[in-house]
């Protein structure tokens, strides 16, 4: 049990290694990673996974905050038994189909043009620019949820471009100039949806540092600065739901959720033999991993087509409406468990939907495996498969957000 009252004596900072937890709360399982880091490098040094009880989730979020939380201190003591450092603070996931990305510039005409930009400057500047963003951010999730008094909370924000009388520049430090221009990409969530995963986190005694949306973080982790801003699509199909994502110009610029995820496989083959979720489960994964019987293997295949159909048409339909007749980016990455089941990957490819949607060219479907996020180690191989890419990703991001200042991200 994590003792909530010995925050005095947890170990920090042993060999110049800070540590913190990464939280990803999905429907079917929970994942707790804890990570060290210090300037040079970022380690995996815990993990834990423990199945949520099935009414704690409903769509991707939160139904029952007691019972989460229950769940993620199980979670926690798994990761925690791995490694004596006991992190202070924590960063949490939230899924995609809960955010939304603004993109916002800011012109300003400086008063000074032959003064050298500041670094003061910029942080001024930079905050207005912000508060420009949360107003429009809100004025967007209002018109697209119907609730006229809606909270929210700001969840990522990238500084995109800057640009001086028109140039762009990576650096505007020190430059002169009389029109200055600020794009950020800012990602907003509504409260009710930030609100108990913050809950969560403090309950299990840890200071709540940054709530990463899911699909930025997969993306981020995996794709260079350059290859962010040309984009992908991430498509996480975990236990309740395929979220899918498109990320352009560095930030995620629209999300879809369709309601089908490994549980509905699990589901239809324990209705259809009659035999309990877990059997069924234990059948499905079975069939995944090519260990039945040729009849059985056929009997299975046969019984989920219908559902894996459903899942294709729901992608394309979520790809249809992301892309409102703009191209979409060449790349398709799977990711969460439910990606794993056979035929899935097999299937998508199949169905050409590059030649009824807006690609450019044939687009490269990939499923991932977290070991492949490897700007961090993964010393003991803790952290890996087709189900781990999220938590692996959210690792990483929580090894890199310290440094990660809005500032030092560009201007470093
Ligand atoms: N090899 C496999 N073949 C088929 N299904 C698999 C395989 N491995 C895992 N799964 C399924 O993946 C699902 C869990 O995936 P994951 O851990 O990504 O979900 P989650 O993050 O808890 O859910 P969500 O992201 O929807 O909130 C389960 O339904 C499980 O049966
Ligand atoms: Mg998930």
């Amino acid at each position: 049990m994590l003792n909530l009252f010995s925050r005095k004596t947890k170990i920090q900072d042993s060999n110049g290694y800070k540590y913190r937890l990464a939280l990803d709360i999905g429907t079917e399982y929970m994942k707790a990673v804890i990570v060290e880091y210090n300037a040079s490098e970022s380690n995996i040094v815990g993990y834990g996974r423990v199945q949520q009880r099935y009414s704690d989730m409903m769509g991707g979020a939160i139904a029952n905050i007691q019972g989460v939380l229950q769940t993620a201190r199980k979670a926690v003591e798994l990761a925690q038994q791995e490694t004596p450092h006991e992190p202070i603070d924590a960063i949490v996931g939230i899924a995609g189909e809960f955010v939304k990305g603004v993109m916002t510039t800011l012109d300003e005409e400086r008063k000074e043009p032959t003064e050298r930009i500041s670094i003061k400057e910029l942080e001024i500047l930079i905050e207005k620019a912000q508060q420009l963003a949360y107003r429009q951010g809100r004025e967007e999730l209002i018109r697209s949820t119907g609730v006229s008094n809606l909270e929210i909370e700001l969840v990522n924000t990238a500084l995109v471009e800057v640009k001086i009388d028109g140039y762009k520049v990576s650096n505007p430090y020190q430059f002169q100039g009389k029109n200055i221009s600020l794009s950020l990409f800012n990602t907003y969530a509504p409260l009710v949806n930030v609100g108990p995963l913050a809950t969560v986190v403090e309950g299990l005694g840890y200071q709540l540092v940054g709530t990463i949306a899911e699909p930025y973080a997969v993306a981020n982790s995996i794709l260079t600065d350059e290859a962010c801003e040309f984009g992908a699509i991430v498509v996480d199909i975990g236990g309740g739901t395929m979220d899918v994502a498109l990320i352009r110009n560095g930030g995620i610029e629209g999300t879809m959720m369709v309601g089908i995820g490994g549980r509905s496989f699990t589901r239809k083959i324990a209705r259809e033999l009659n035999i309990t979720l877990r059997d069924a489960e234990e059948l499905k994964l079975r069939y995944s991993h090519n260990q039945l019987p040729p009849d059985m293997t056929k009997e299975i295949r046969d019984m989920i087509i219908p559902d894996l159909h459903l899942l294709f048409d729901g992608l394309e339909m979520a790809l249809t409406e992301l892309a409102r007749g703009n191209a979409l980016p060449p790349r398709i990455y799977f990711c969460g468990g439910g990606s794993a089941l056979k035929g899935l990957i097999d299937g998508v490819k199949e169905k050409r939907i590059h030649e009824r949607l807006p690609f450019f060219k044939k687009p490269d479907i990939y499923m991932l495996k977290a070991e492949e996020l490897d700007r961090i180690n993964d010393p003991d191989n803790l952290v890996s498969g087709e189900e781990n890419v999220t938590p692996r990703a959210l690792a990483l991001q929580a090894a890199f957000l310290t440094t990660q200042n809005l500032l030092d991200q560009r201007l470093a």
